[in-house]
């Protein structure tokens, strides 16, 4: 007979004894992260530039559990002595949180995307993730960690037409590098996944959409969101990244983990069409 008495506290540290570097972790998803993966146990590296909030985020969890780096990852150097200095500090690392991301201007028009919009998007978004990859692997490999590499890609790899083009491009890279790289580095144990948020009212957001008050955008995303009476936010996918960084997903990999309430499965247009055009005509149930 099974003995419920030995079952793990739902509080159990999923982390305890893992080492985590997280990039973009001082502000919006990666910061929530780092709070989330201490509670778990982990040591985490902020990895971030906007050193004032990573500090800051150090002095509120305390430096026995976490280390702020600044960190530019669209310099490799950057990214590479970020490892380092992790290793010296907690000797190994586990997971690698390829989180940090930028958005272009709203740019809506191809005819108006010029070389520096996309450069600065790819250079930080993309090859970002390229360096957070190579640099985990670098150090993993030899030291046989059977390790999680995670990149926040986002909802817009699957729903399209929402955000600007560079930004659409970049995650799908991201995901689609996840994918190539999970495939080199399976035969080391080391998985690799994506994380796909839905919008979250972040600063990122908030500046690409020119909205000032975080409630504002809230209200728009609960209006046109398809799971109601819920709305997103940066702990629920820290939630997410906790489940694909711990081992609760040992034989996950290769993964595009969208959490968006269901919108990517909907397309409601055909449906918004109709109650325009025939206003006074009943619809089914569903539309
Ligand atoms: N908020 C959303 O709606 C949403 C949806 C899907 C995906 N995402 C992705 O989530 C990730 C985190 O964004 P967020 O929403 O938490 O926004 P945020 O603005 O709160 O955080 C982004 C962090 O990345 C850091 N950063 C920017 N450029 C950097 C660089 N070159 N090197 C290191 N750090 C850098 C910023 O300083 C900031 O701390 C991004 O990759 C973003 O594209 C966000």
């Amino acid at each position: 007979m099974a003995n419920y008495n030995s079952l793990p506290s739902p509080i159990a540290k999923r982390l305890e004894g893992k080492v985590a570097l997280i990039t973009g972790g001082a502000s919006g998803i990666g910061a929530a992260t780092v709070r989330f993966f201490v509670q778990h146990g982990a040591k985490v590296t902020i990895a971030d530039i906007q050193d004032n909030l990573g500090t800051s985020l150090v002095q509120e969890i305390g430096t026995e559990h976490t280390i702020f780096v600044h960190c530019n990852v669209a310099i490799e150097s950057d990214v590479q002595n970020c490892v380092d200095l992790t290793i010296a500090k907690f000797g190994k690392l586990n997971i690698m949180f390829s989180n940090a991301g930028i958005a272009d201007k709203s740019i809506s028009s191809i005819l108006g995307v010029d070389y520096n919009a996309i450069k600065n998007v790819f250079d930080v978004n993309v090859a970002g993730a390229f360096f957070c990859a190579k640099h985990a692997a670098r150090v993993m490999i030899p030291a046989k960690i059977k390790g999680s590499i995670i990149l926040t890609a986002s909802a817009a790899t699957v729903v399209y037409g929402l955000v600007p083009h560079a930004y659409a491009a970049s995650k799908s890279a991201v995901l689609g590098l996840s994918k190539n790289i999970g495939v080199e580095l399976g035969k080391y144990g080391i998985k690799v996944n994506c994380v796909s948020p839905h919008y979250i009212g972040t600063p990122l957001t908030l500046n690409a959409l020119g909205i000032a008050e975080r409630e504002t955008a809230e209200k728009w995303f609960a209006e046109g969101g398809s799971l109601k009476e819920a709305l997103l936010d940066e702990e629920e996918v820290a939630k997410a990244v906790l489940y694909l960084a711990s081992d609760d997903s040992k034989y996950v990999s290769g993964i595009n983990l969208v959490i968006d309430g269901g919108y990517s499965t909907t397309n409601v247009a055909l449906a918004e069409a109709y109650k325009k055009l025939f206003p006074s005509v009943t619809t089914n149930e569903a539309m």
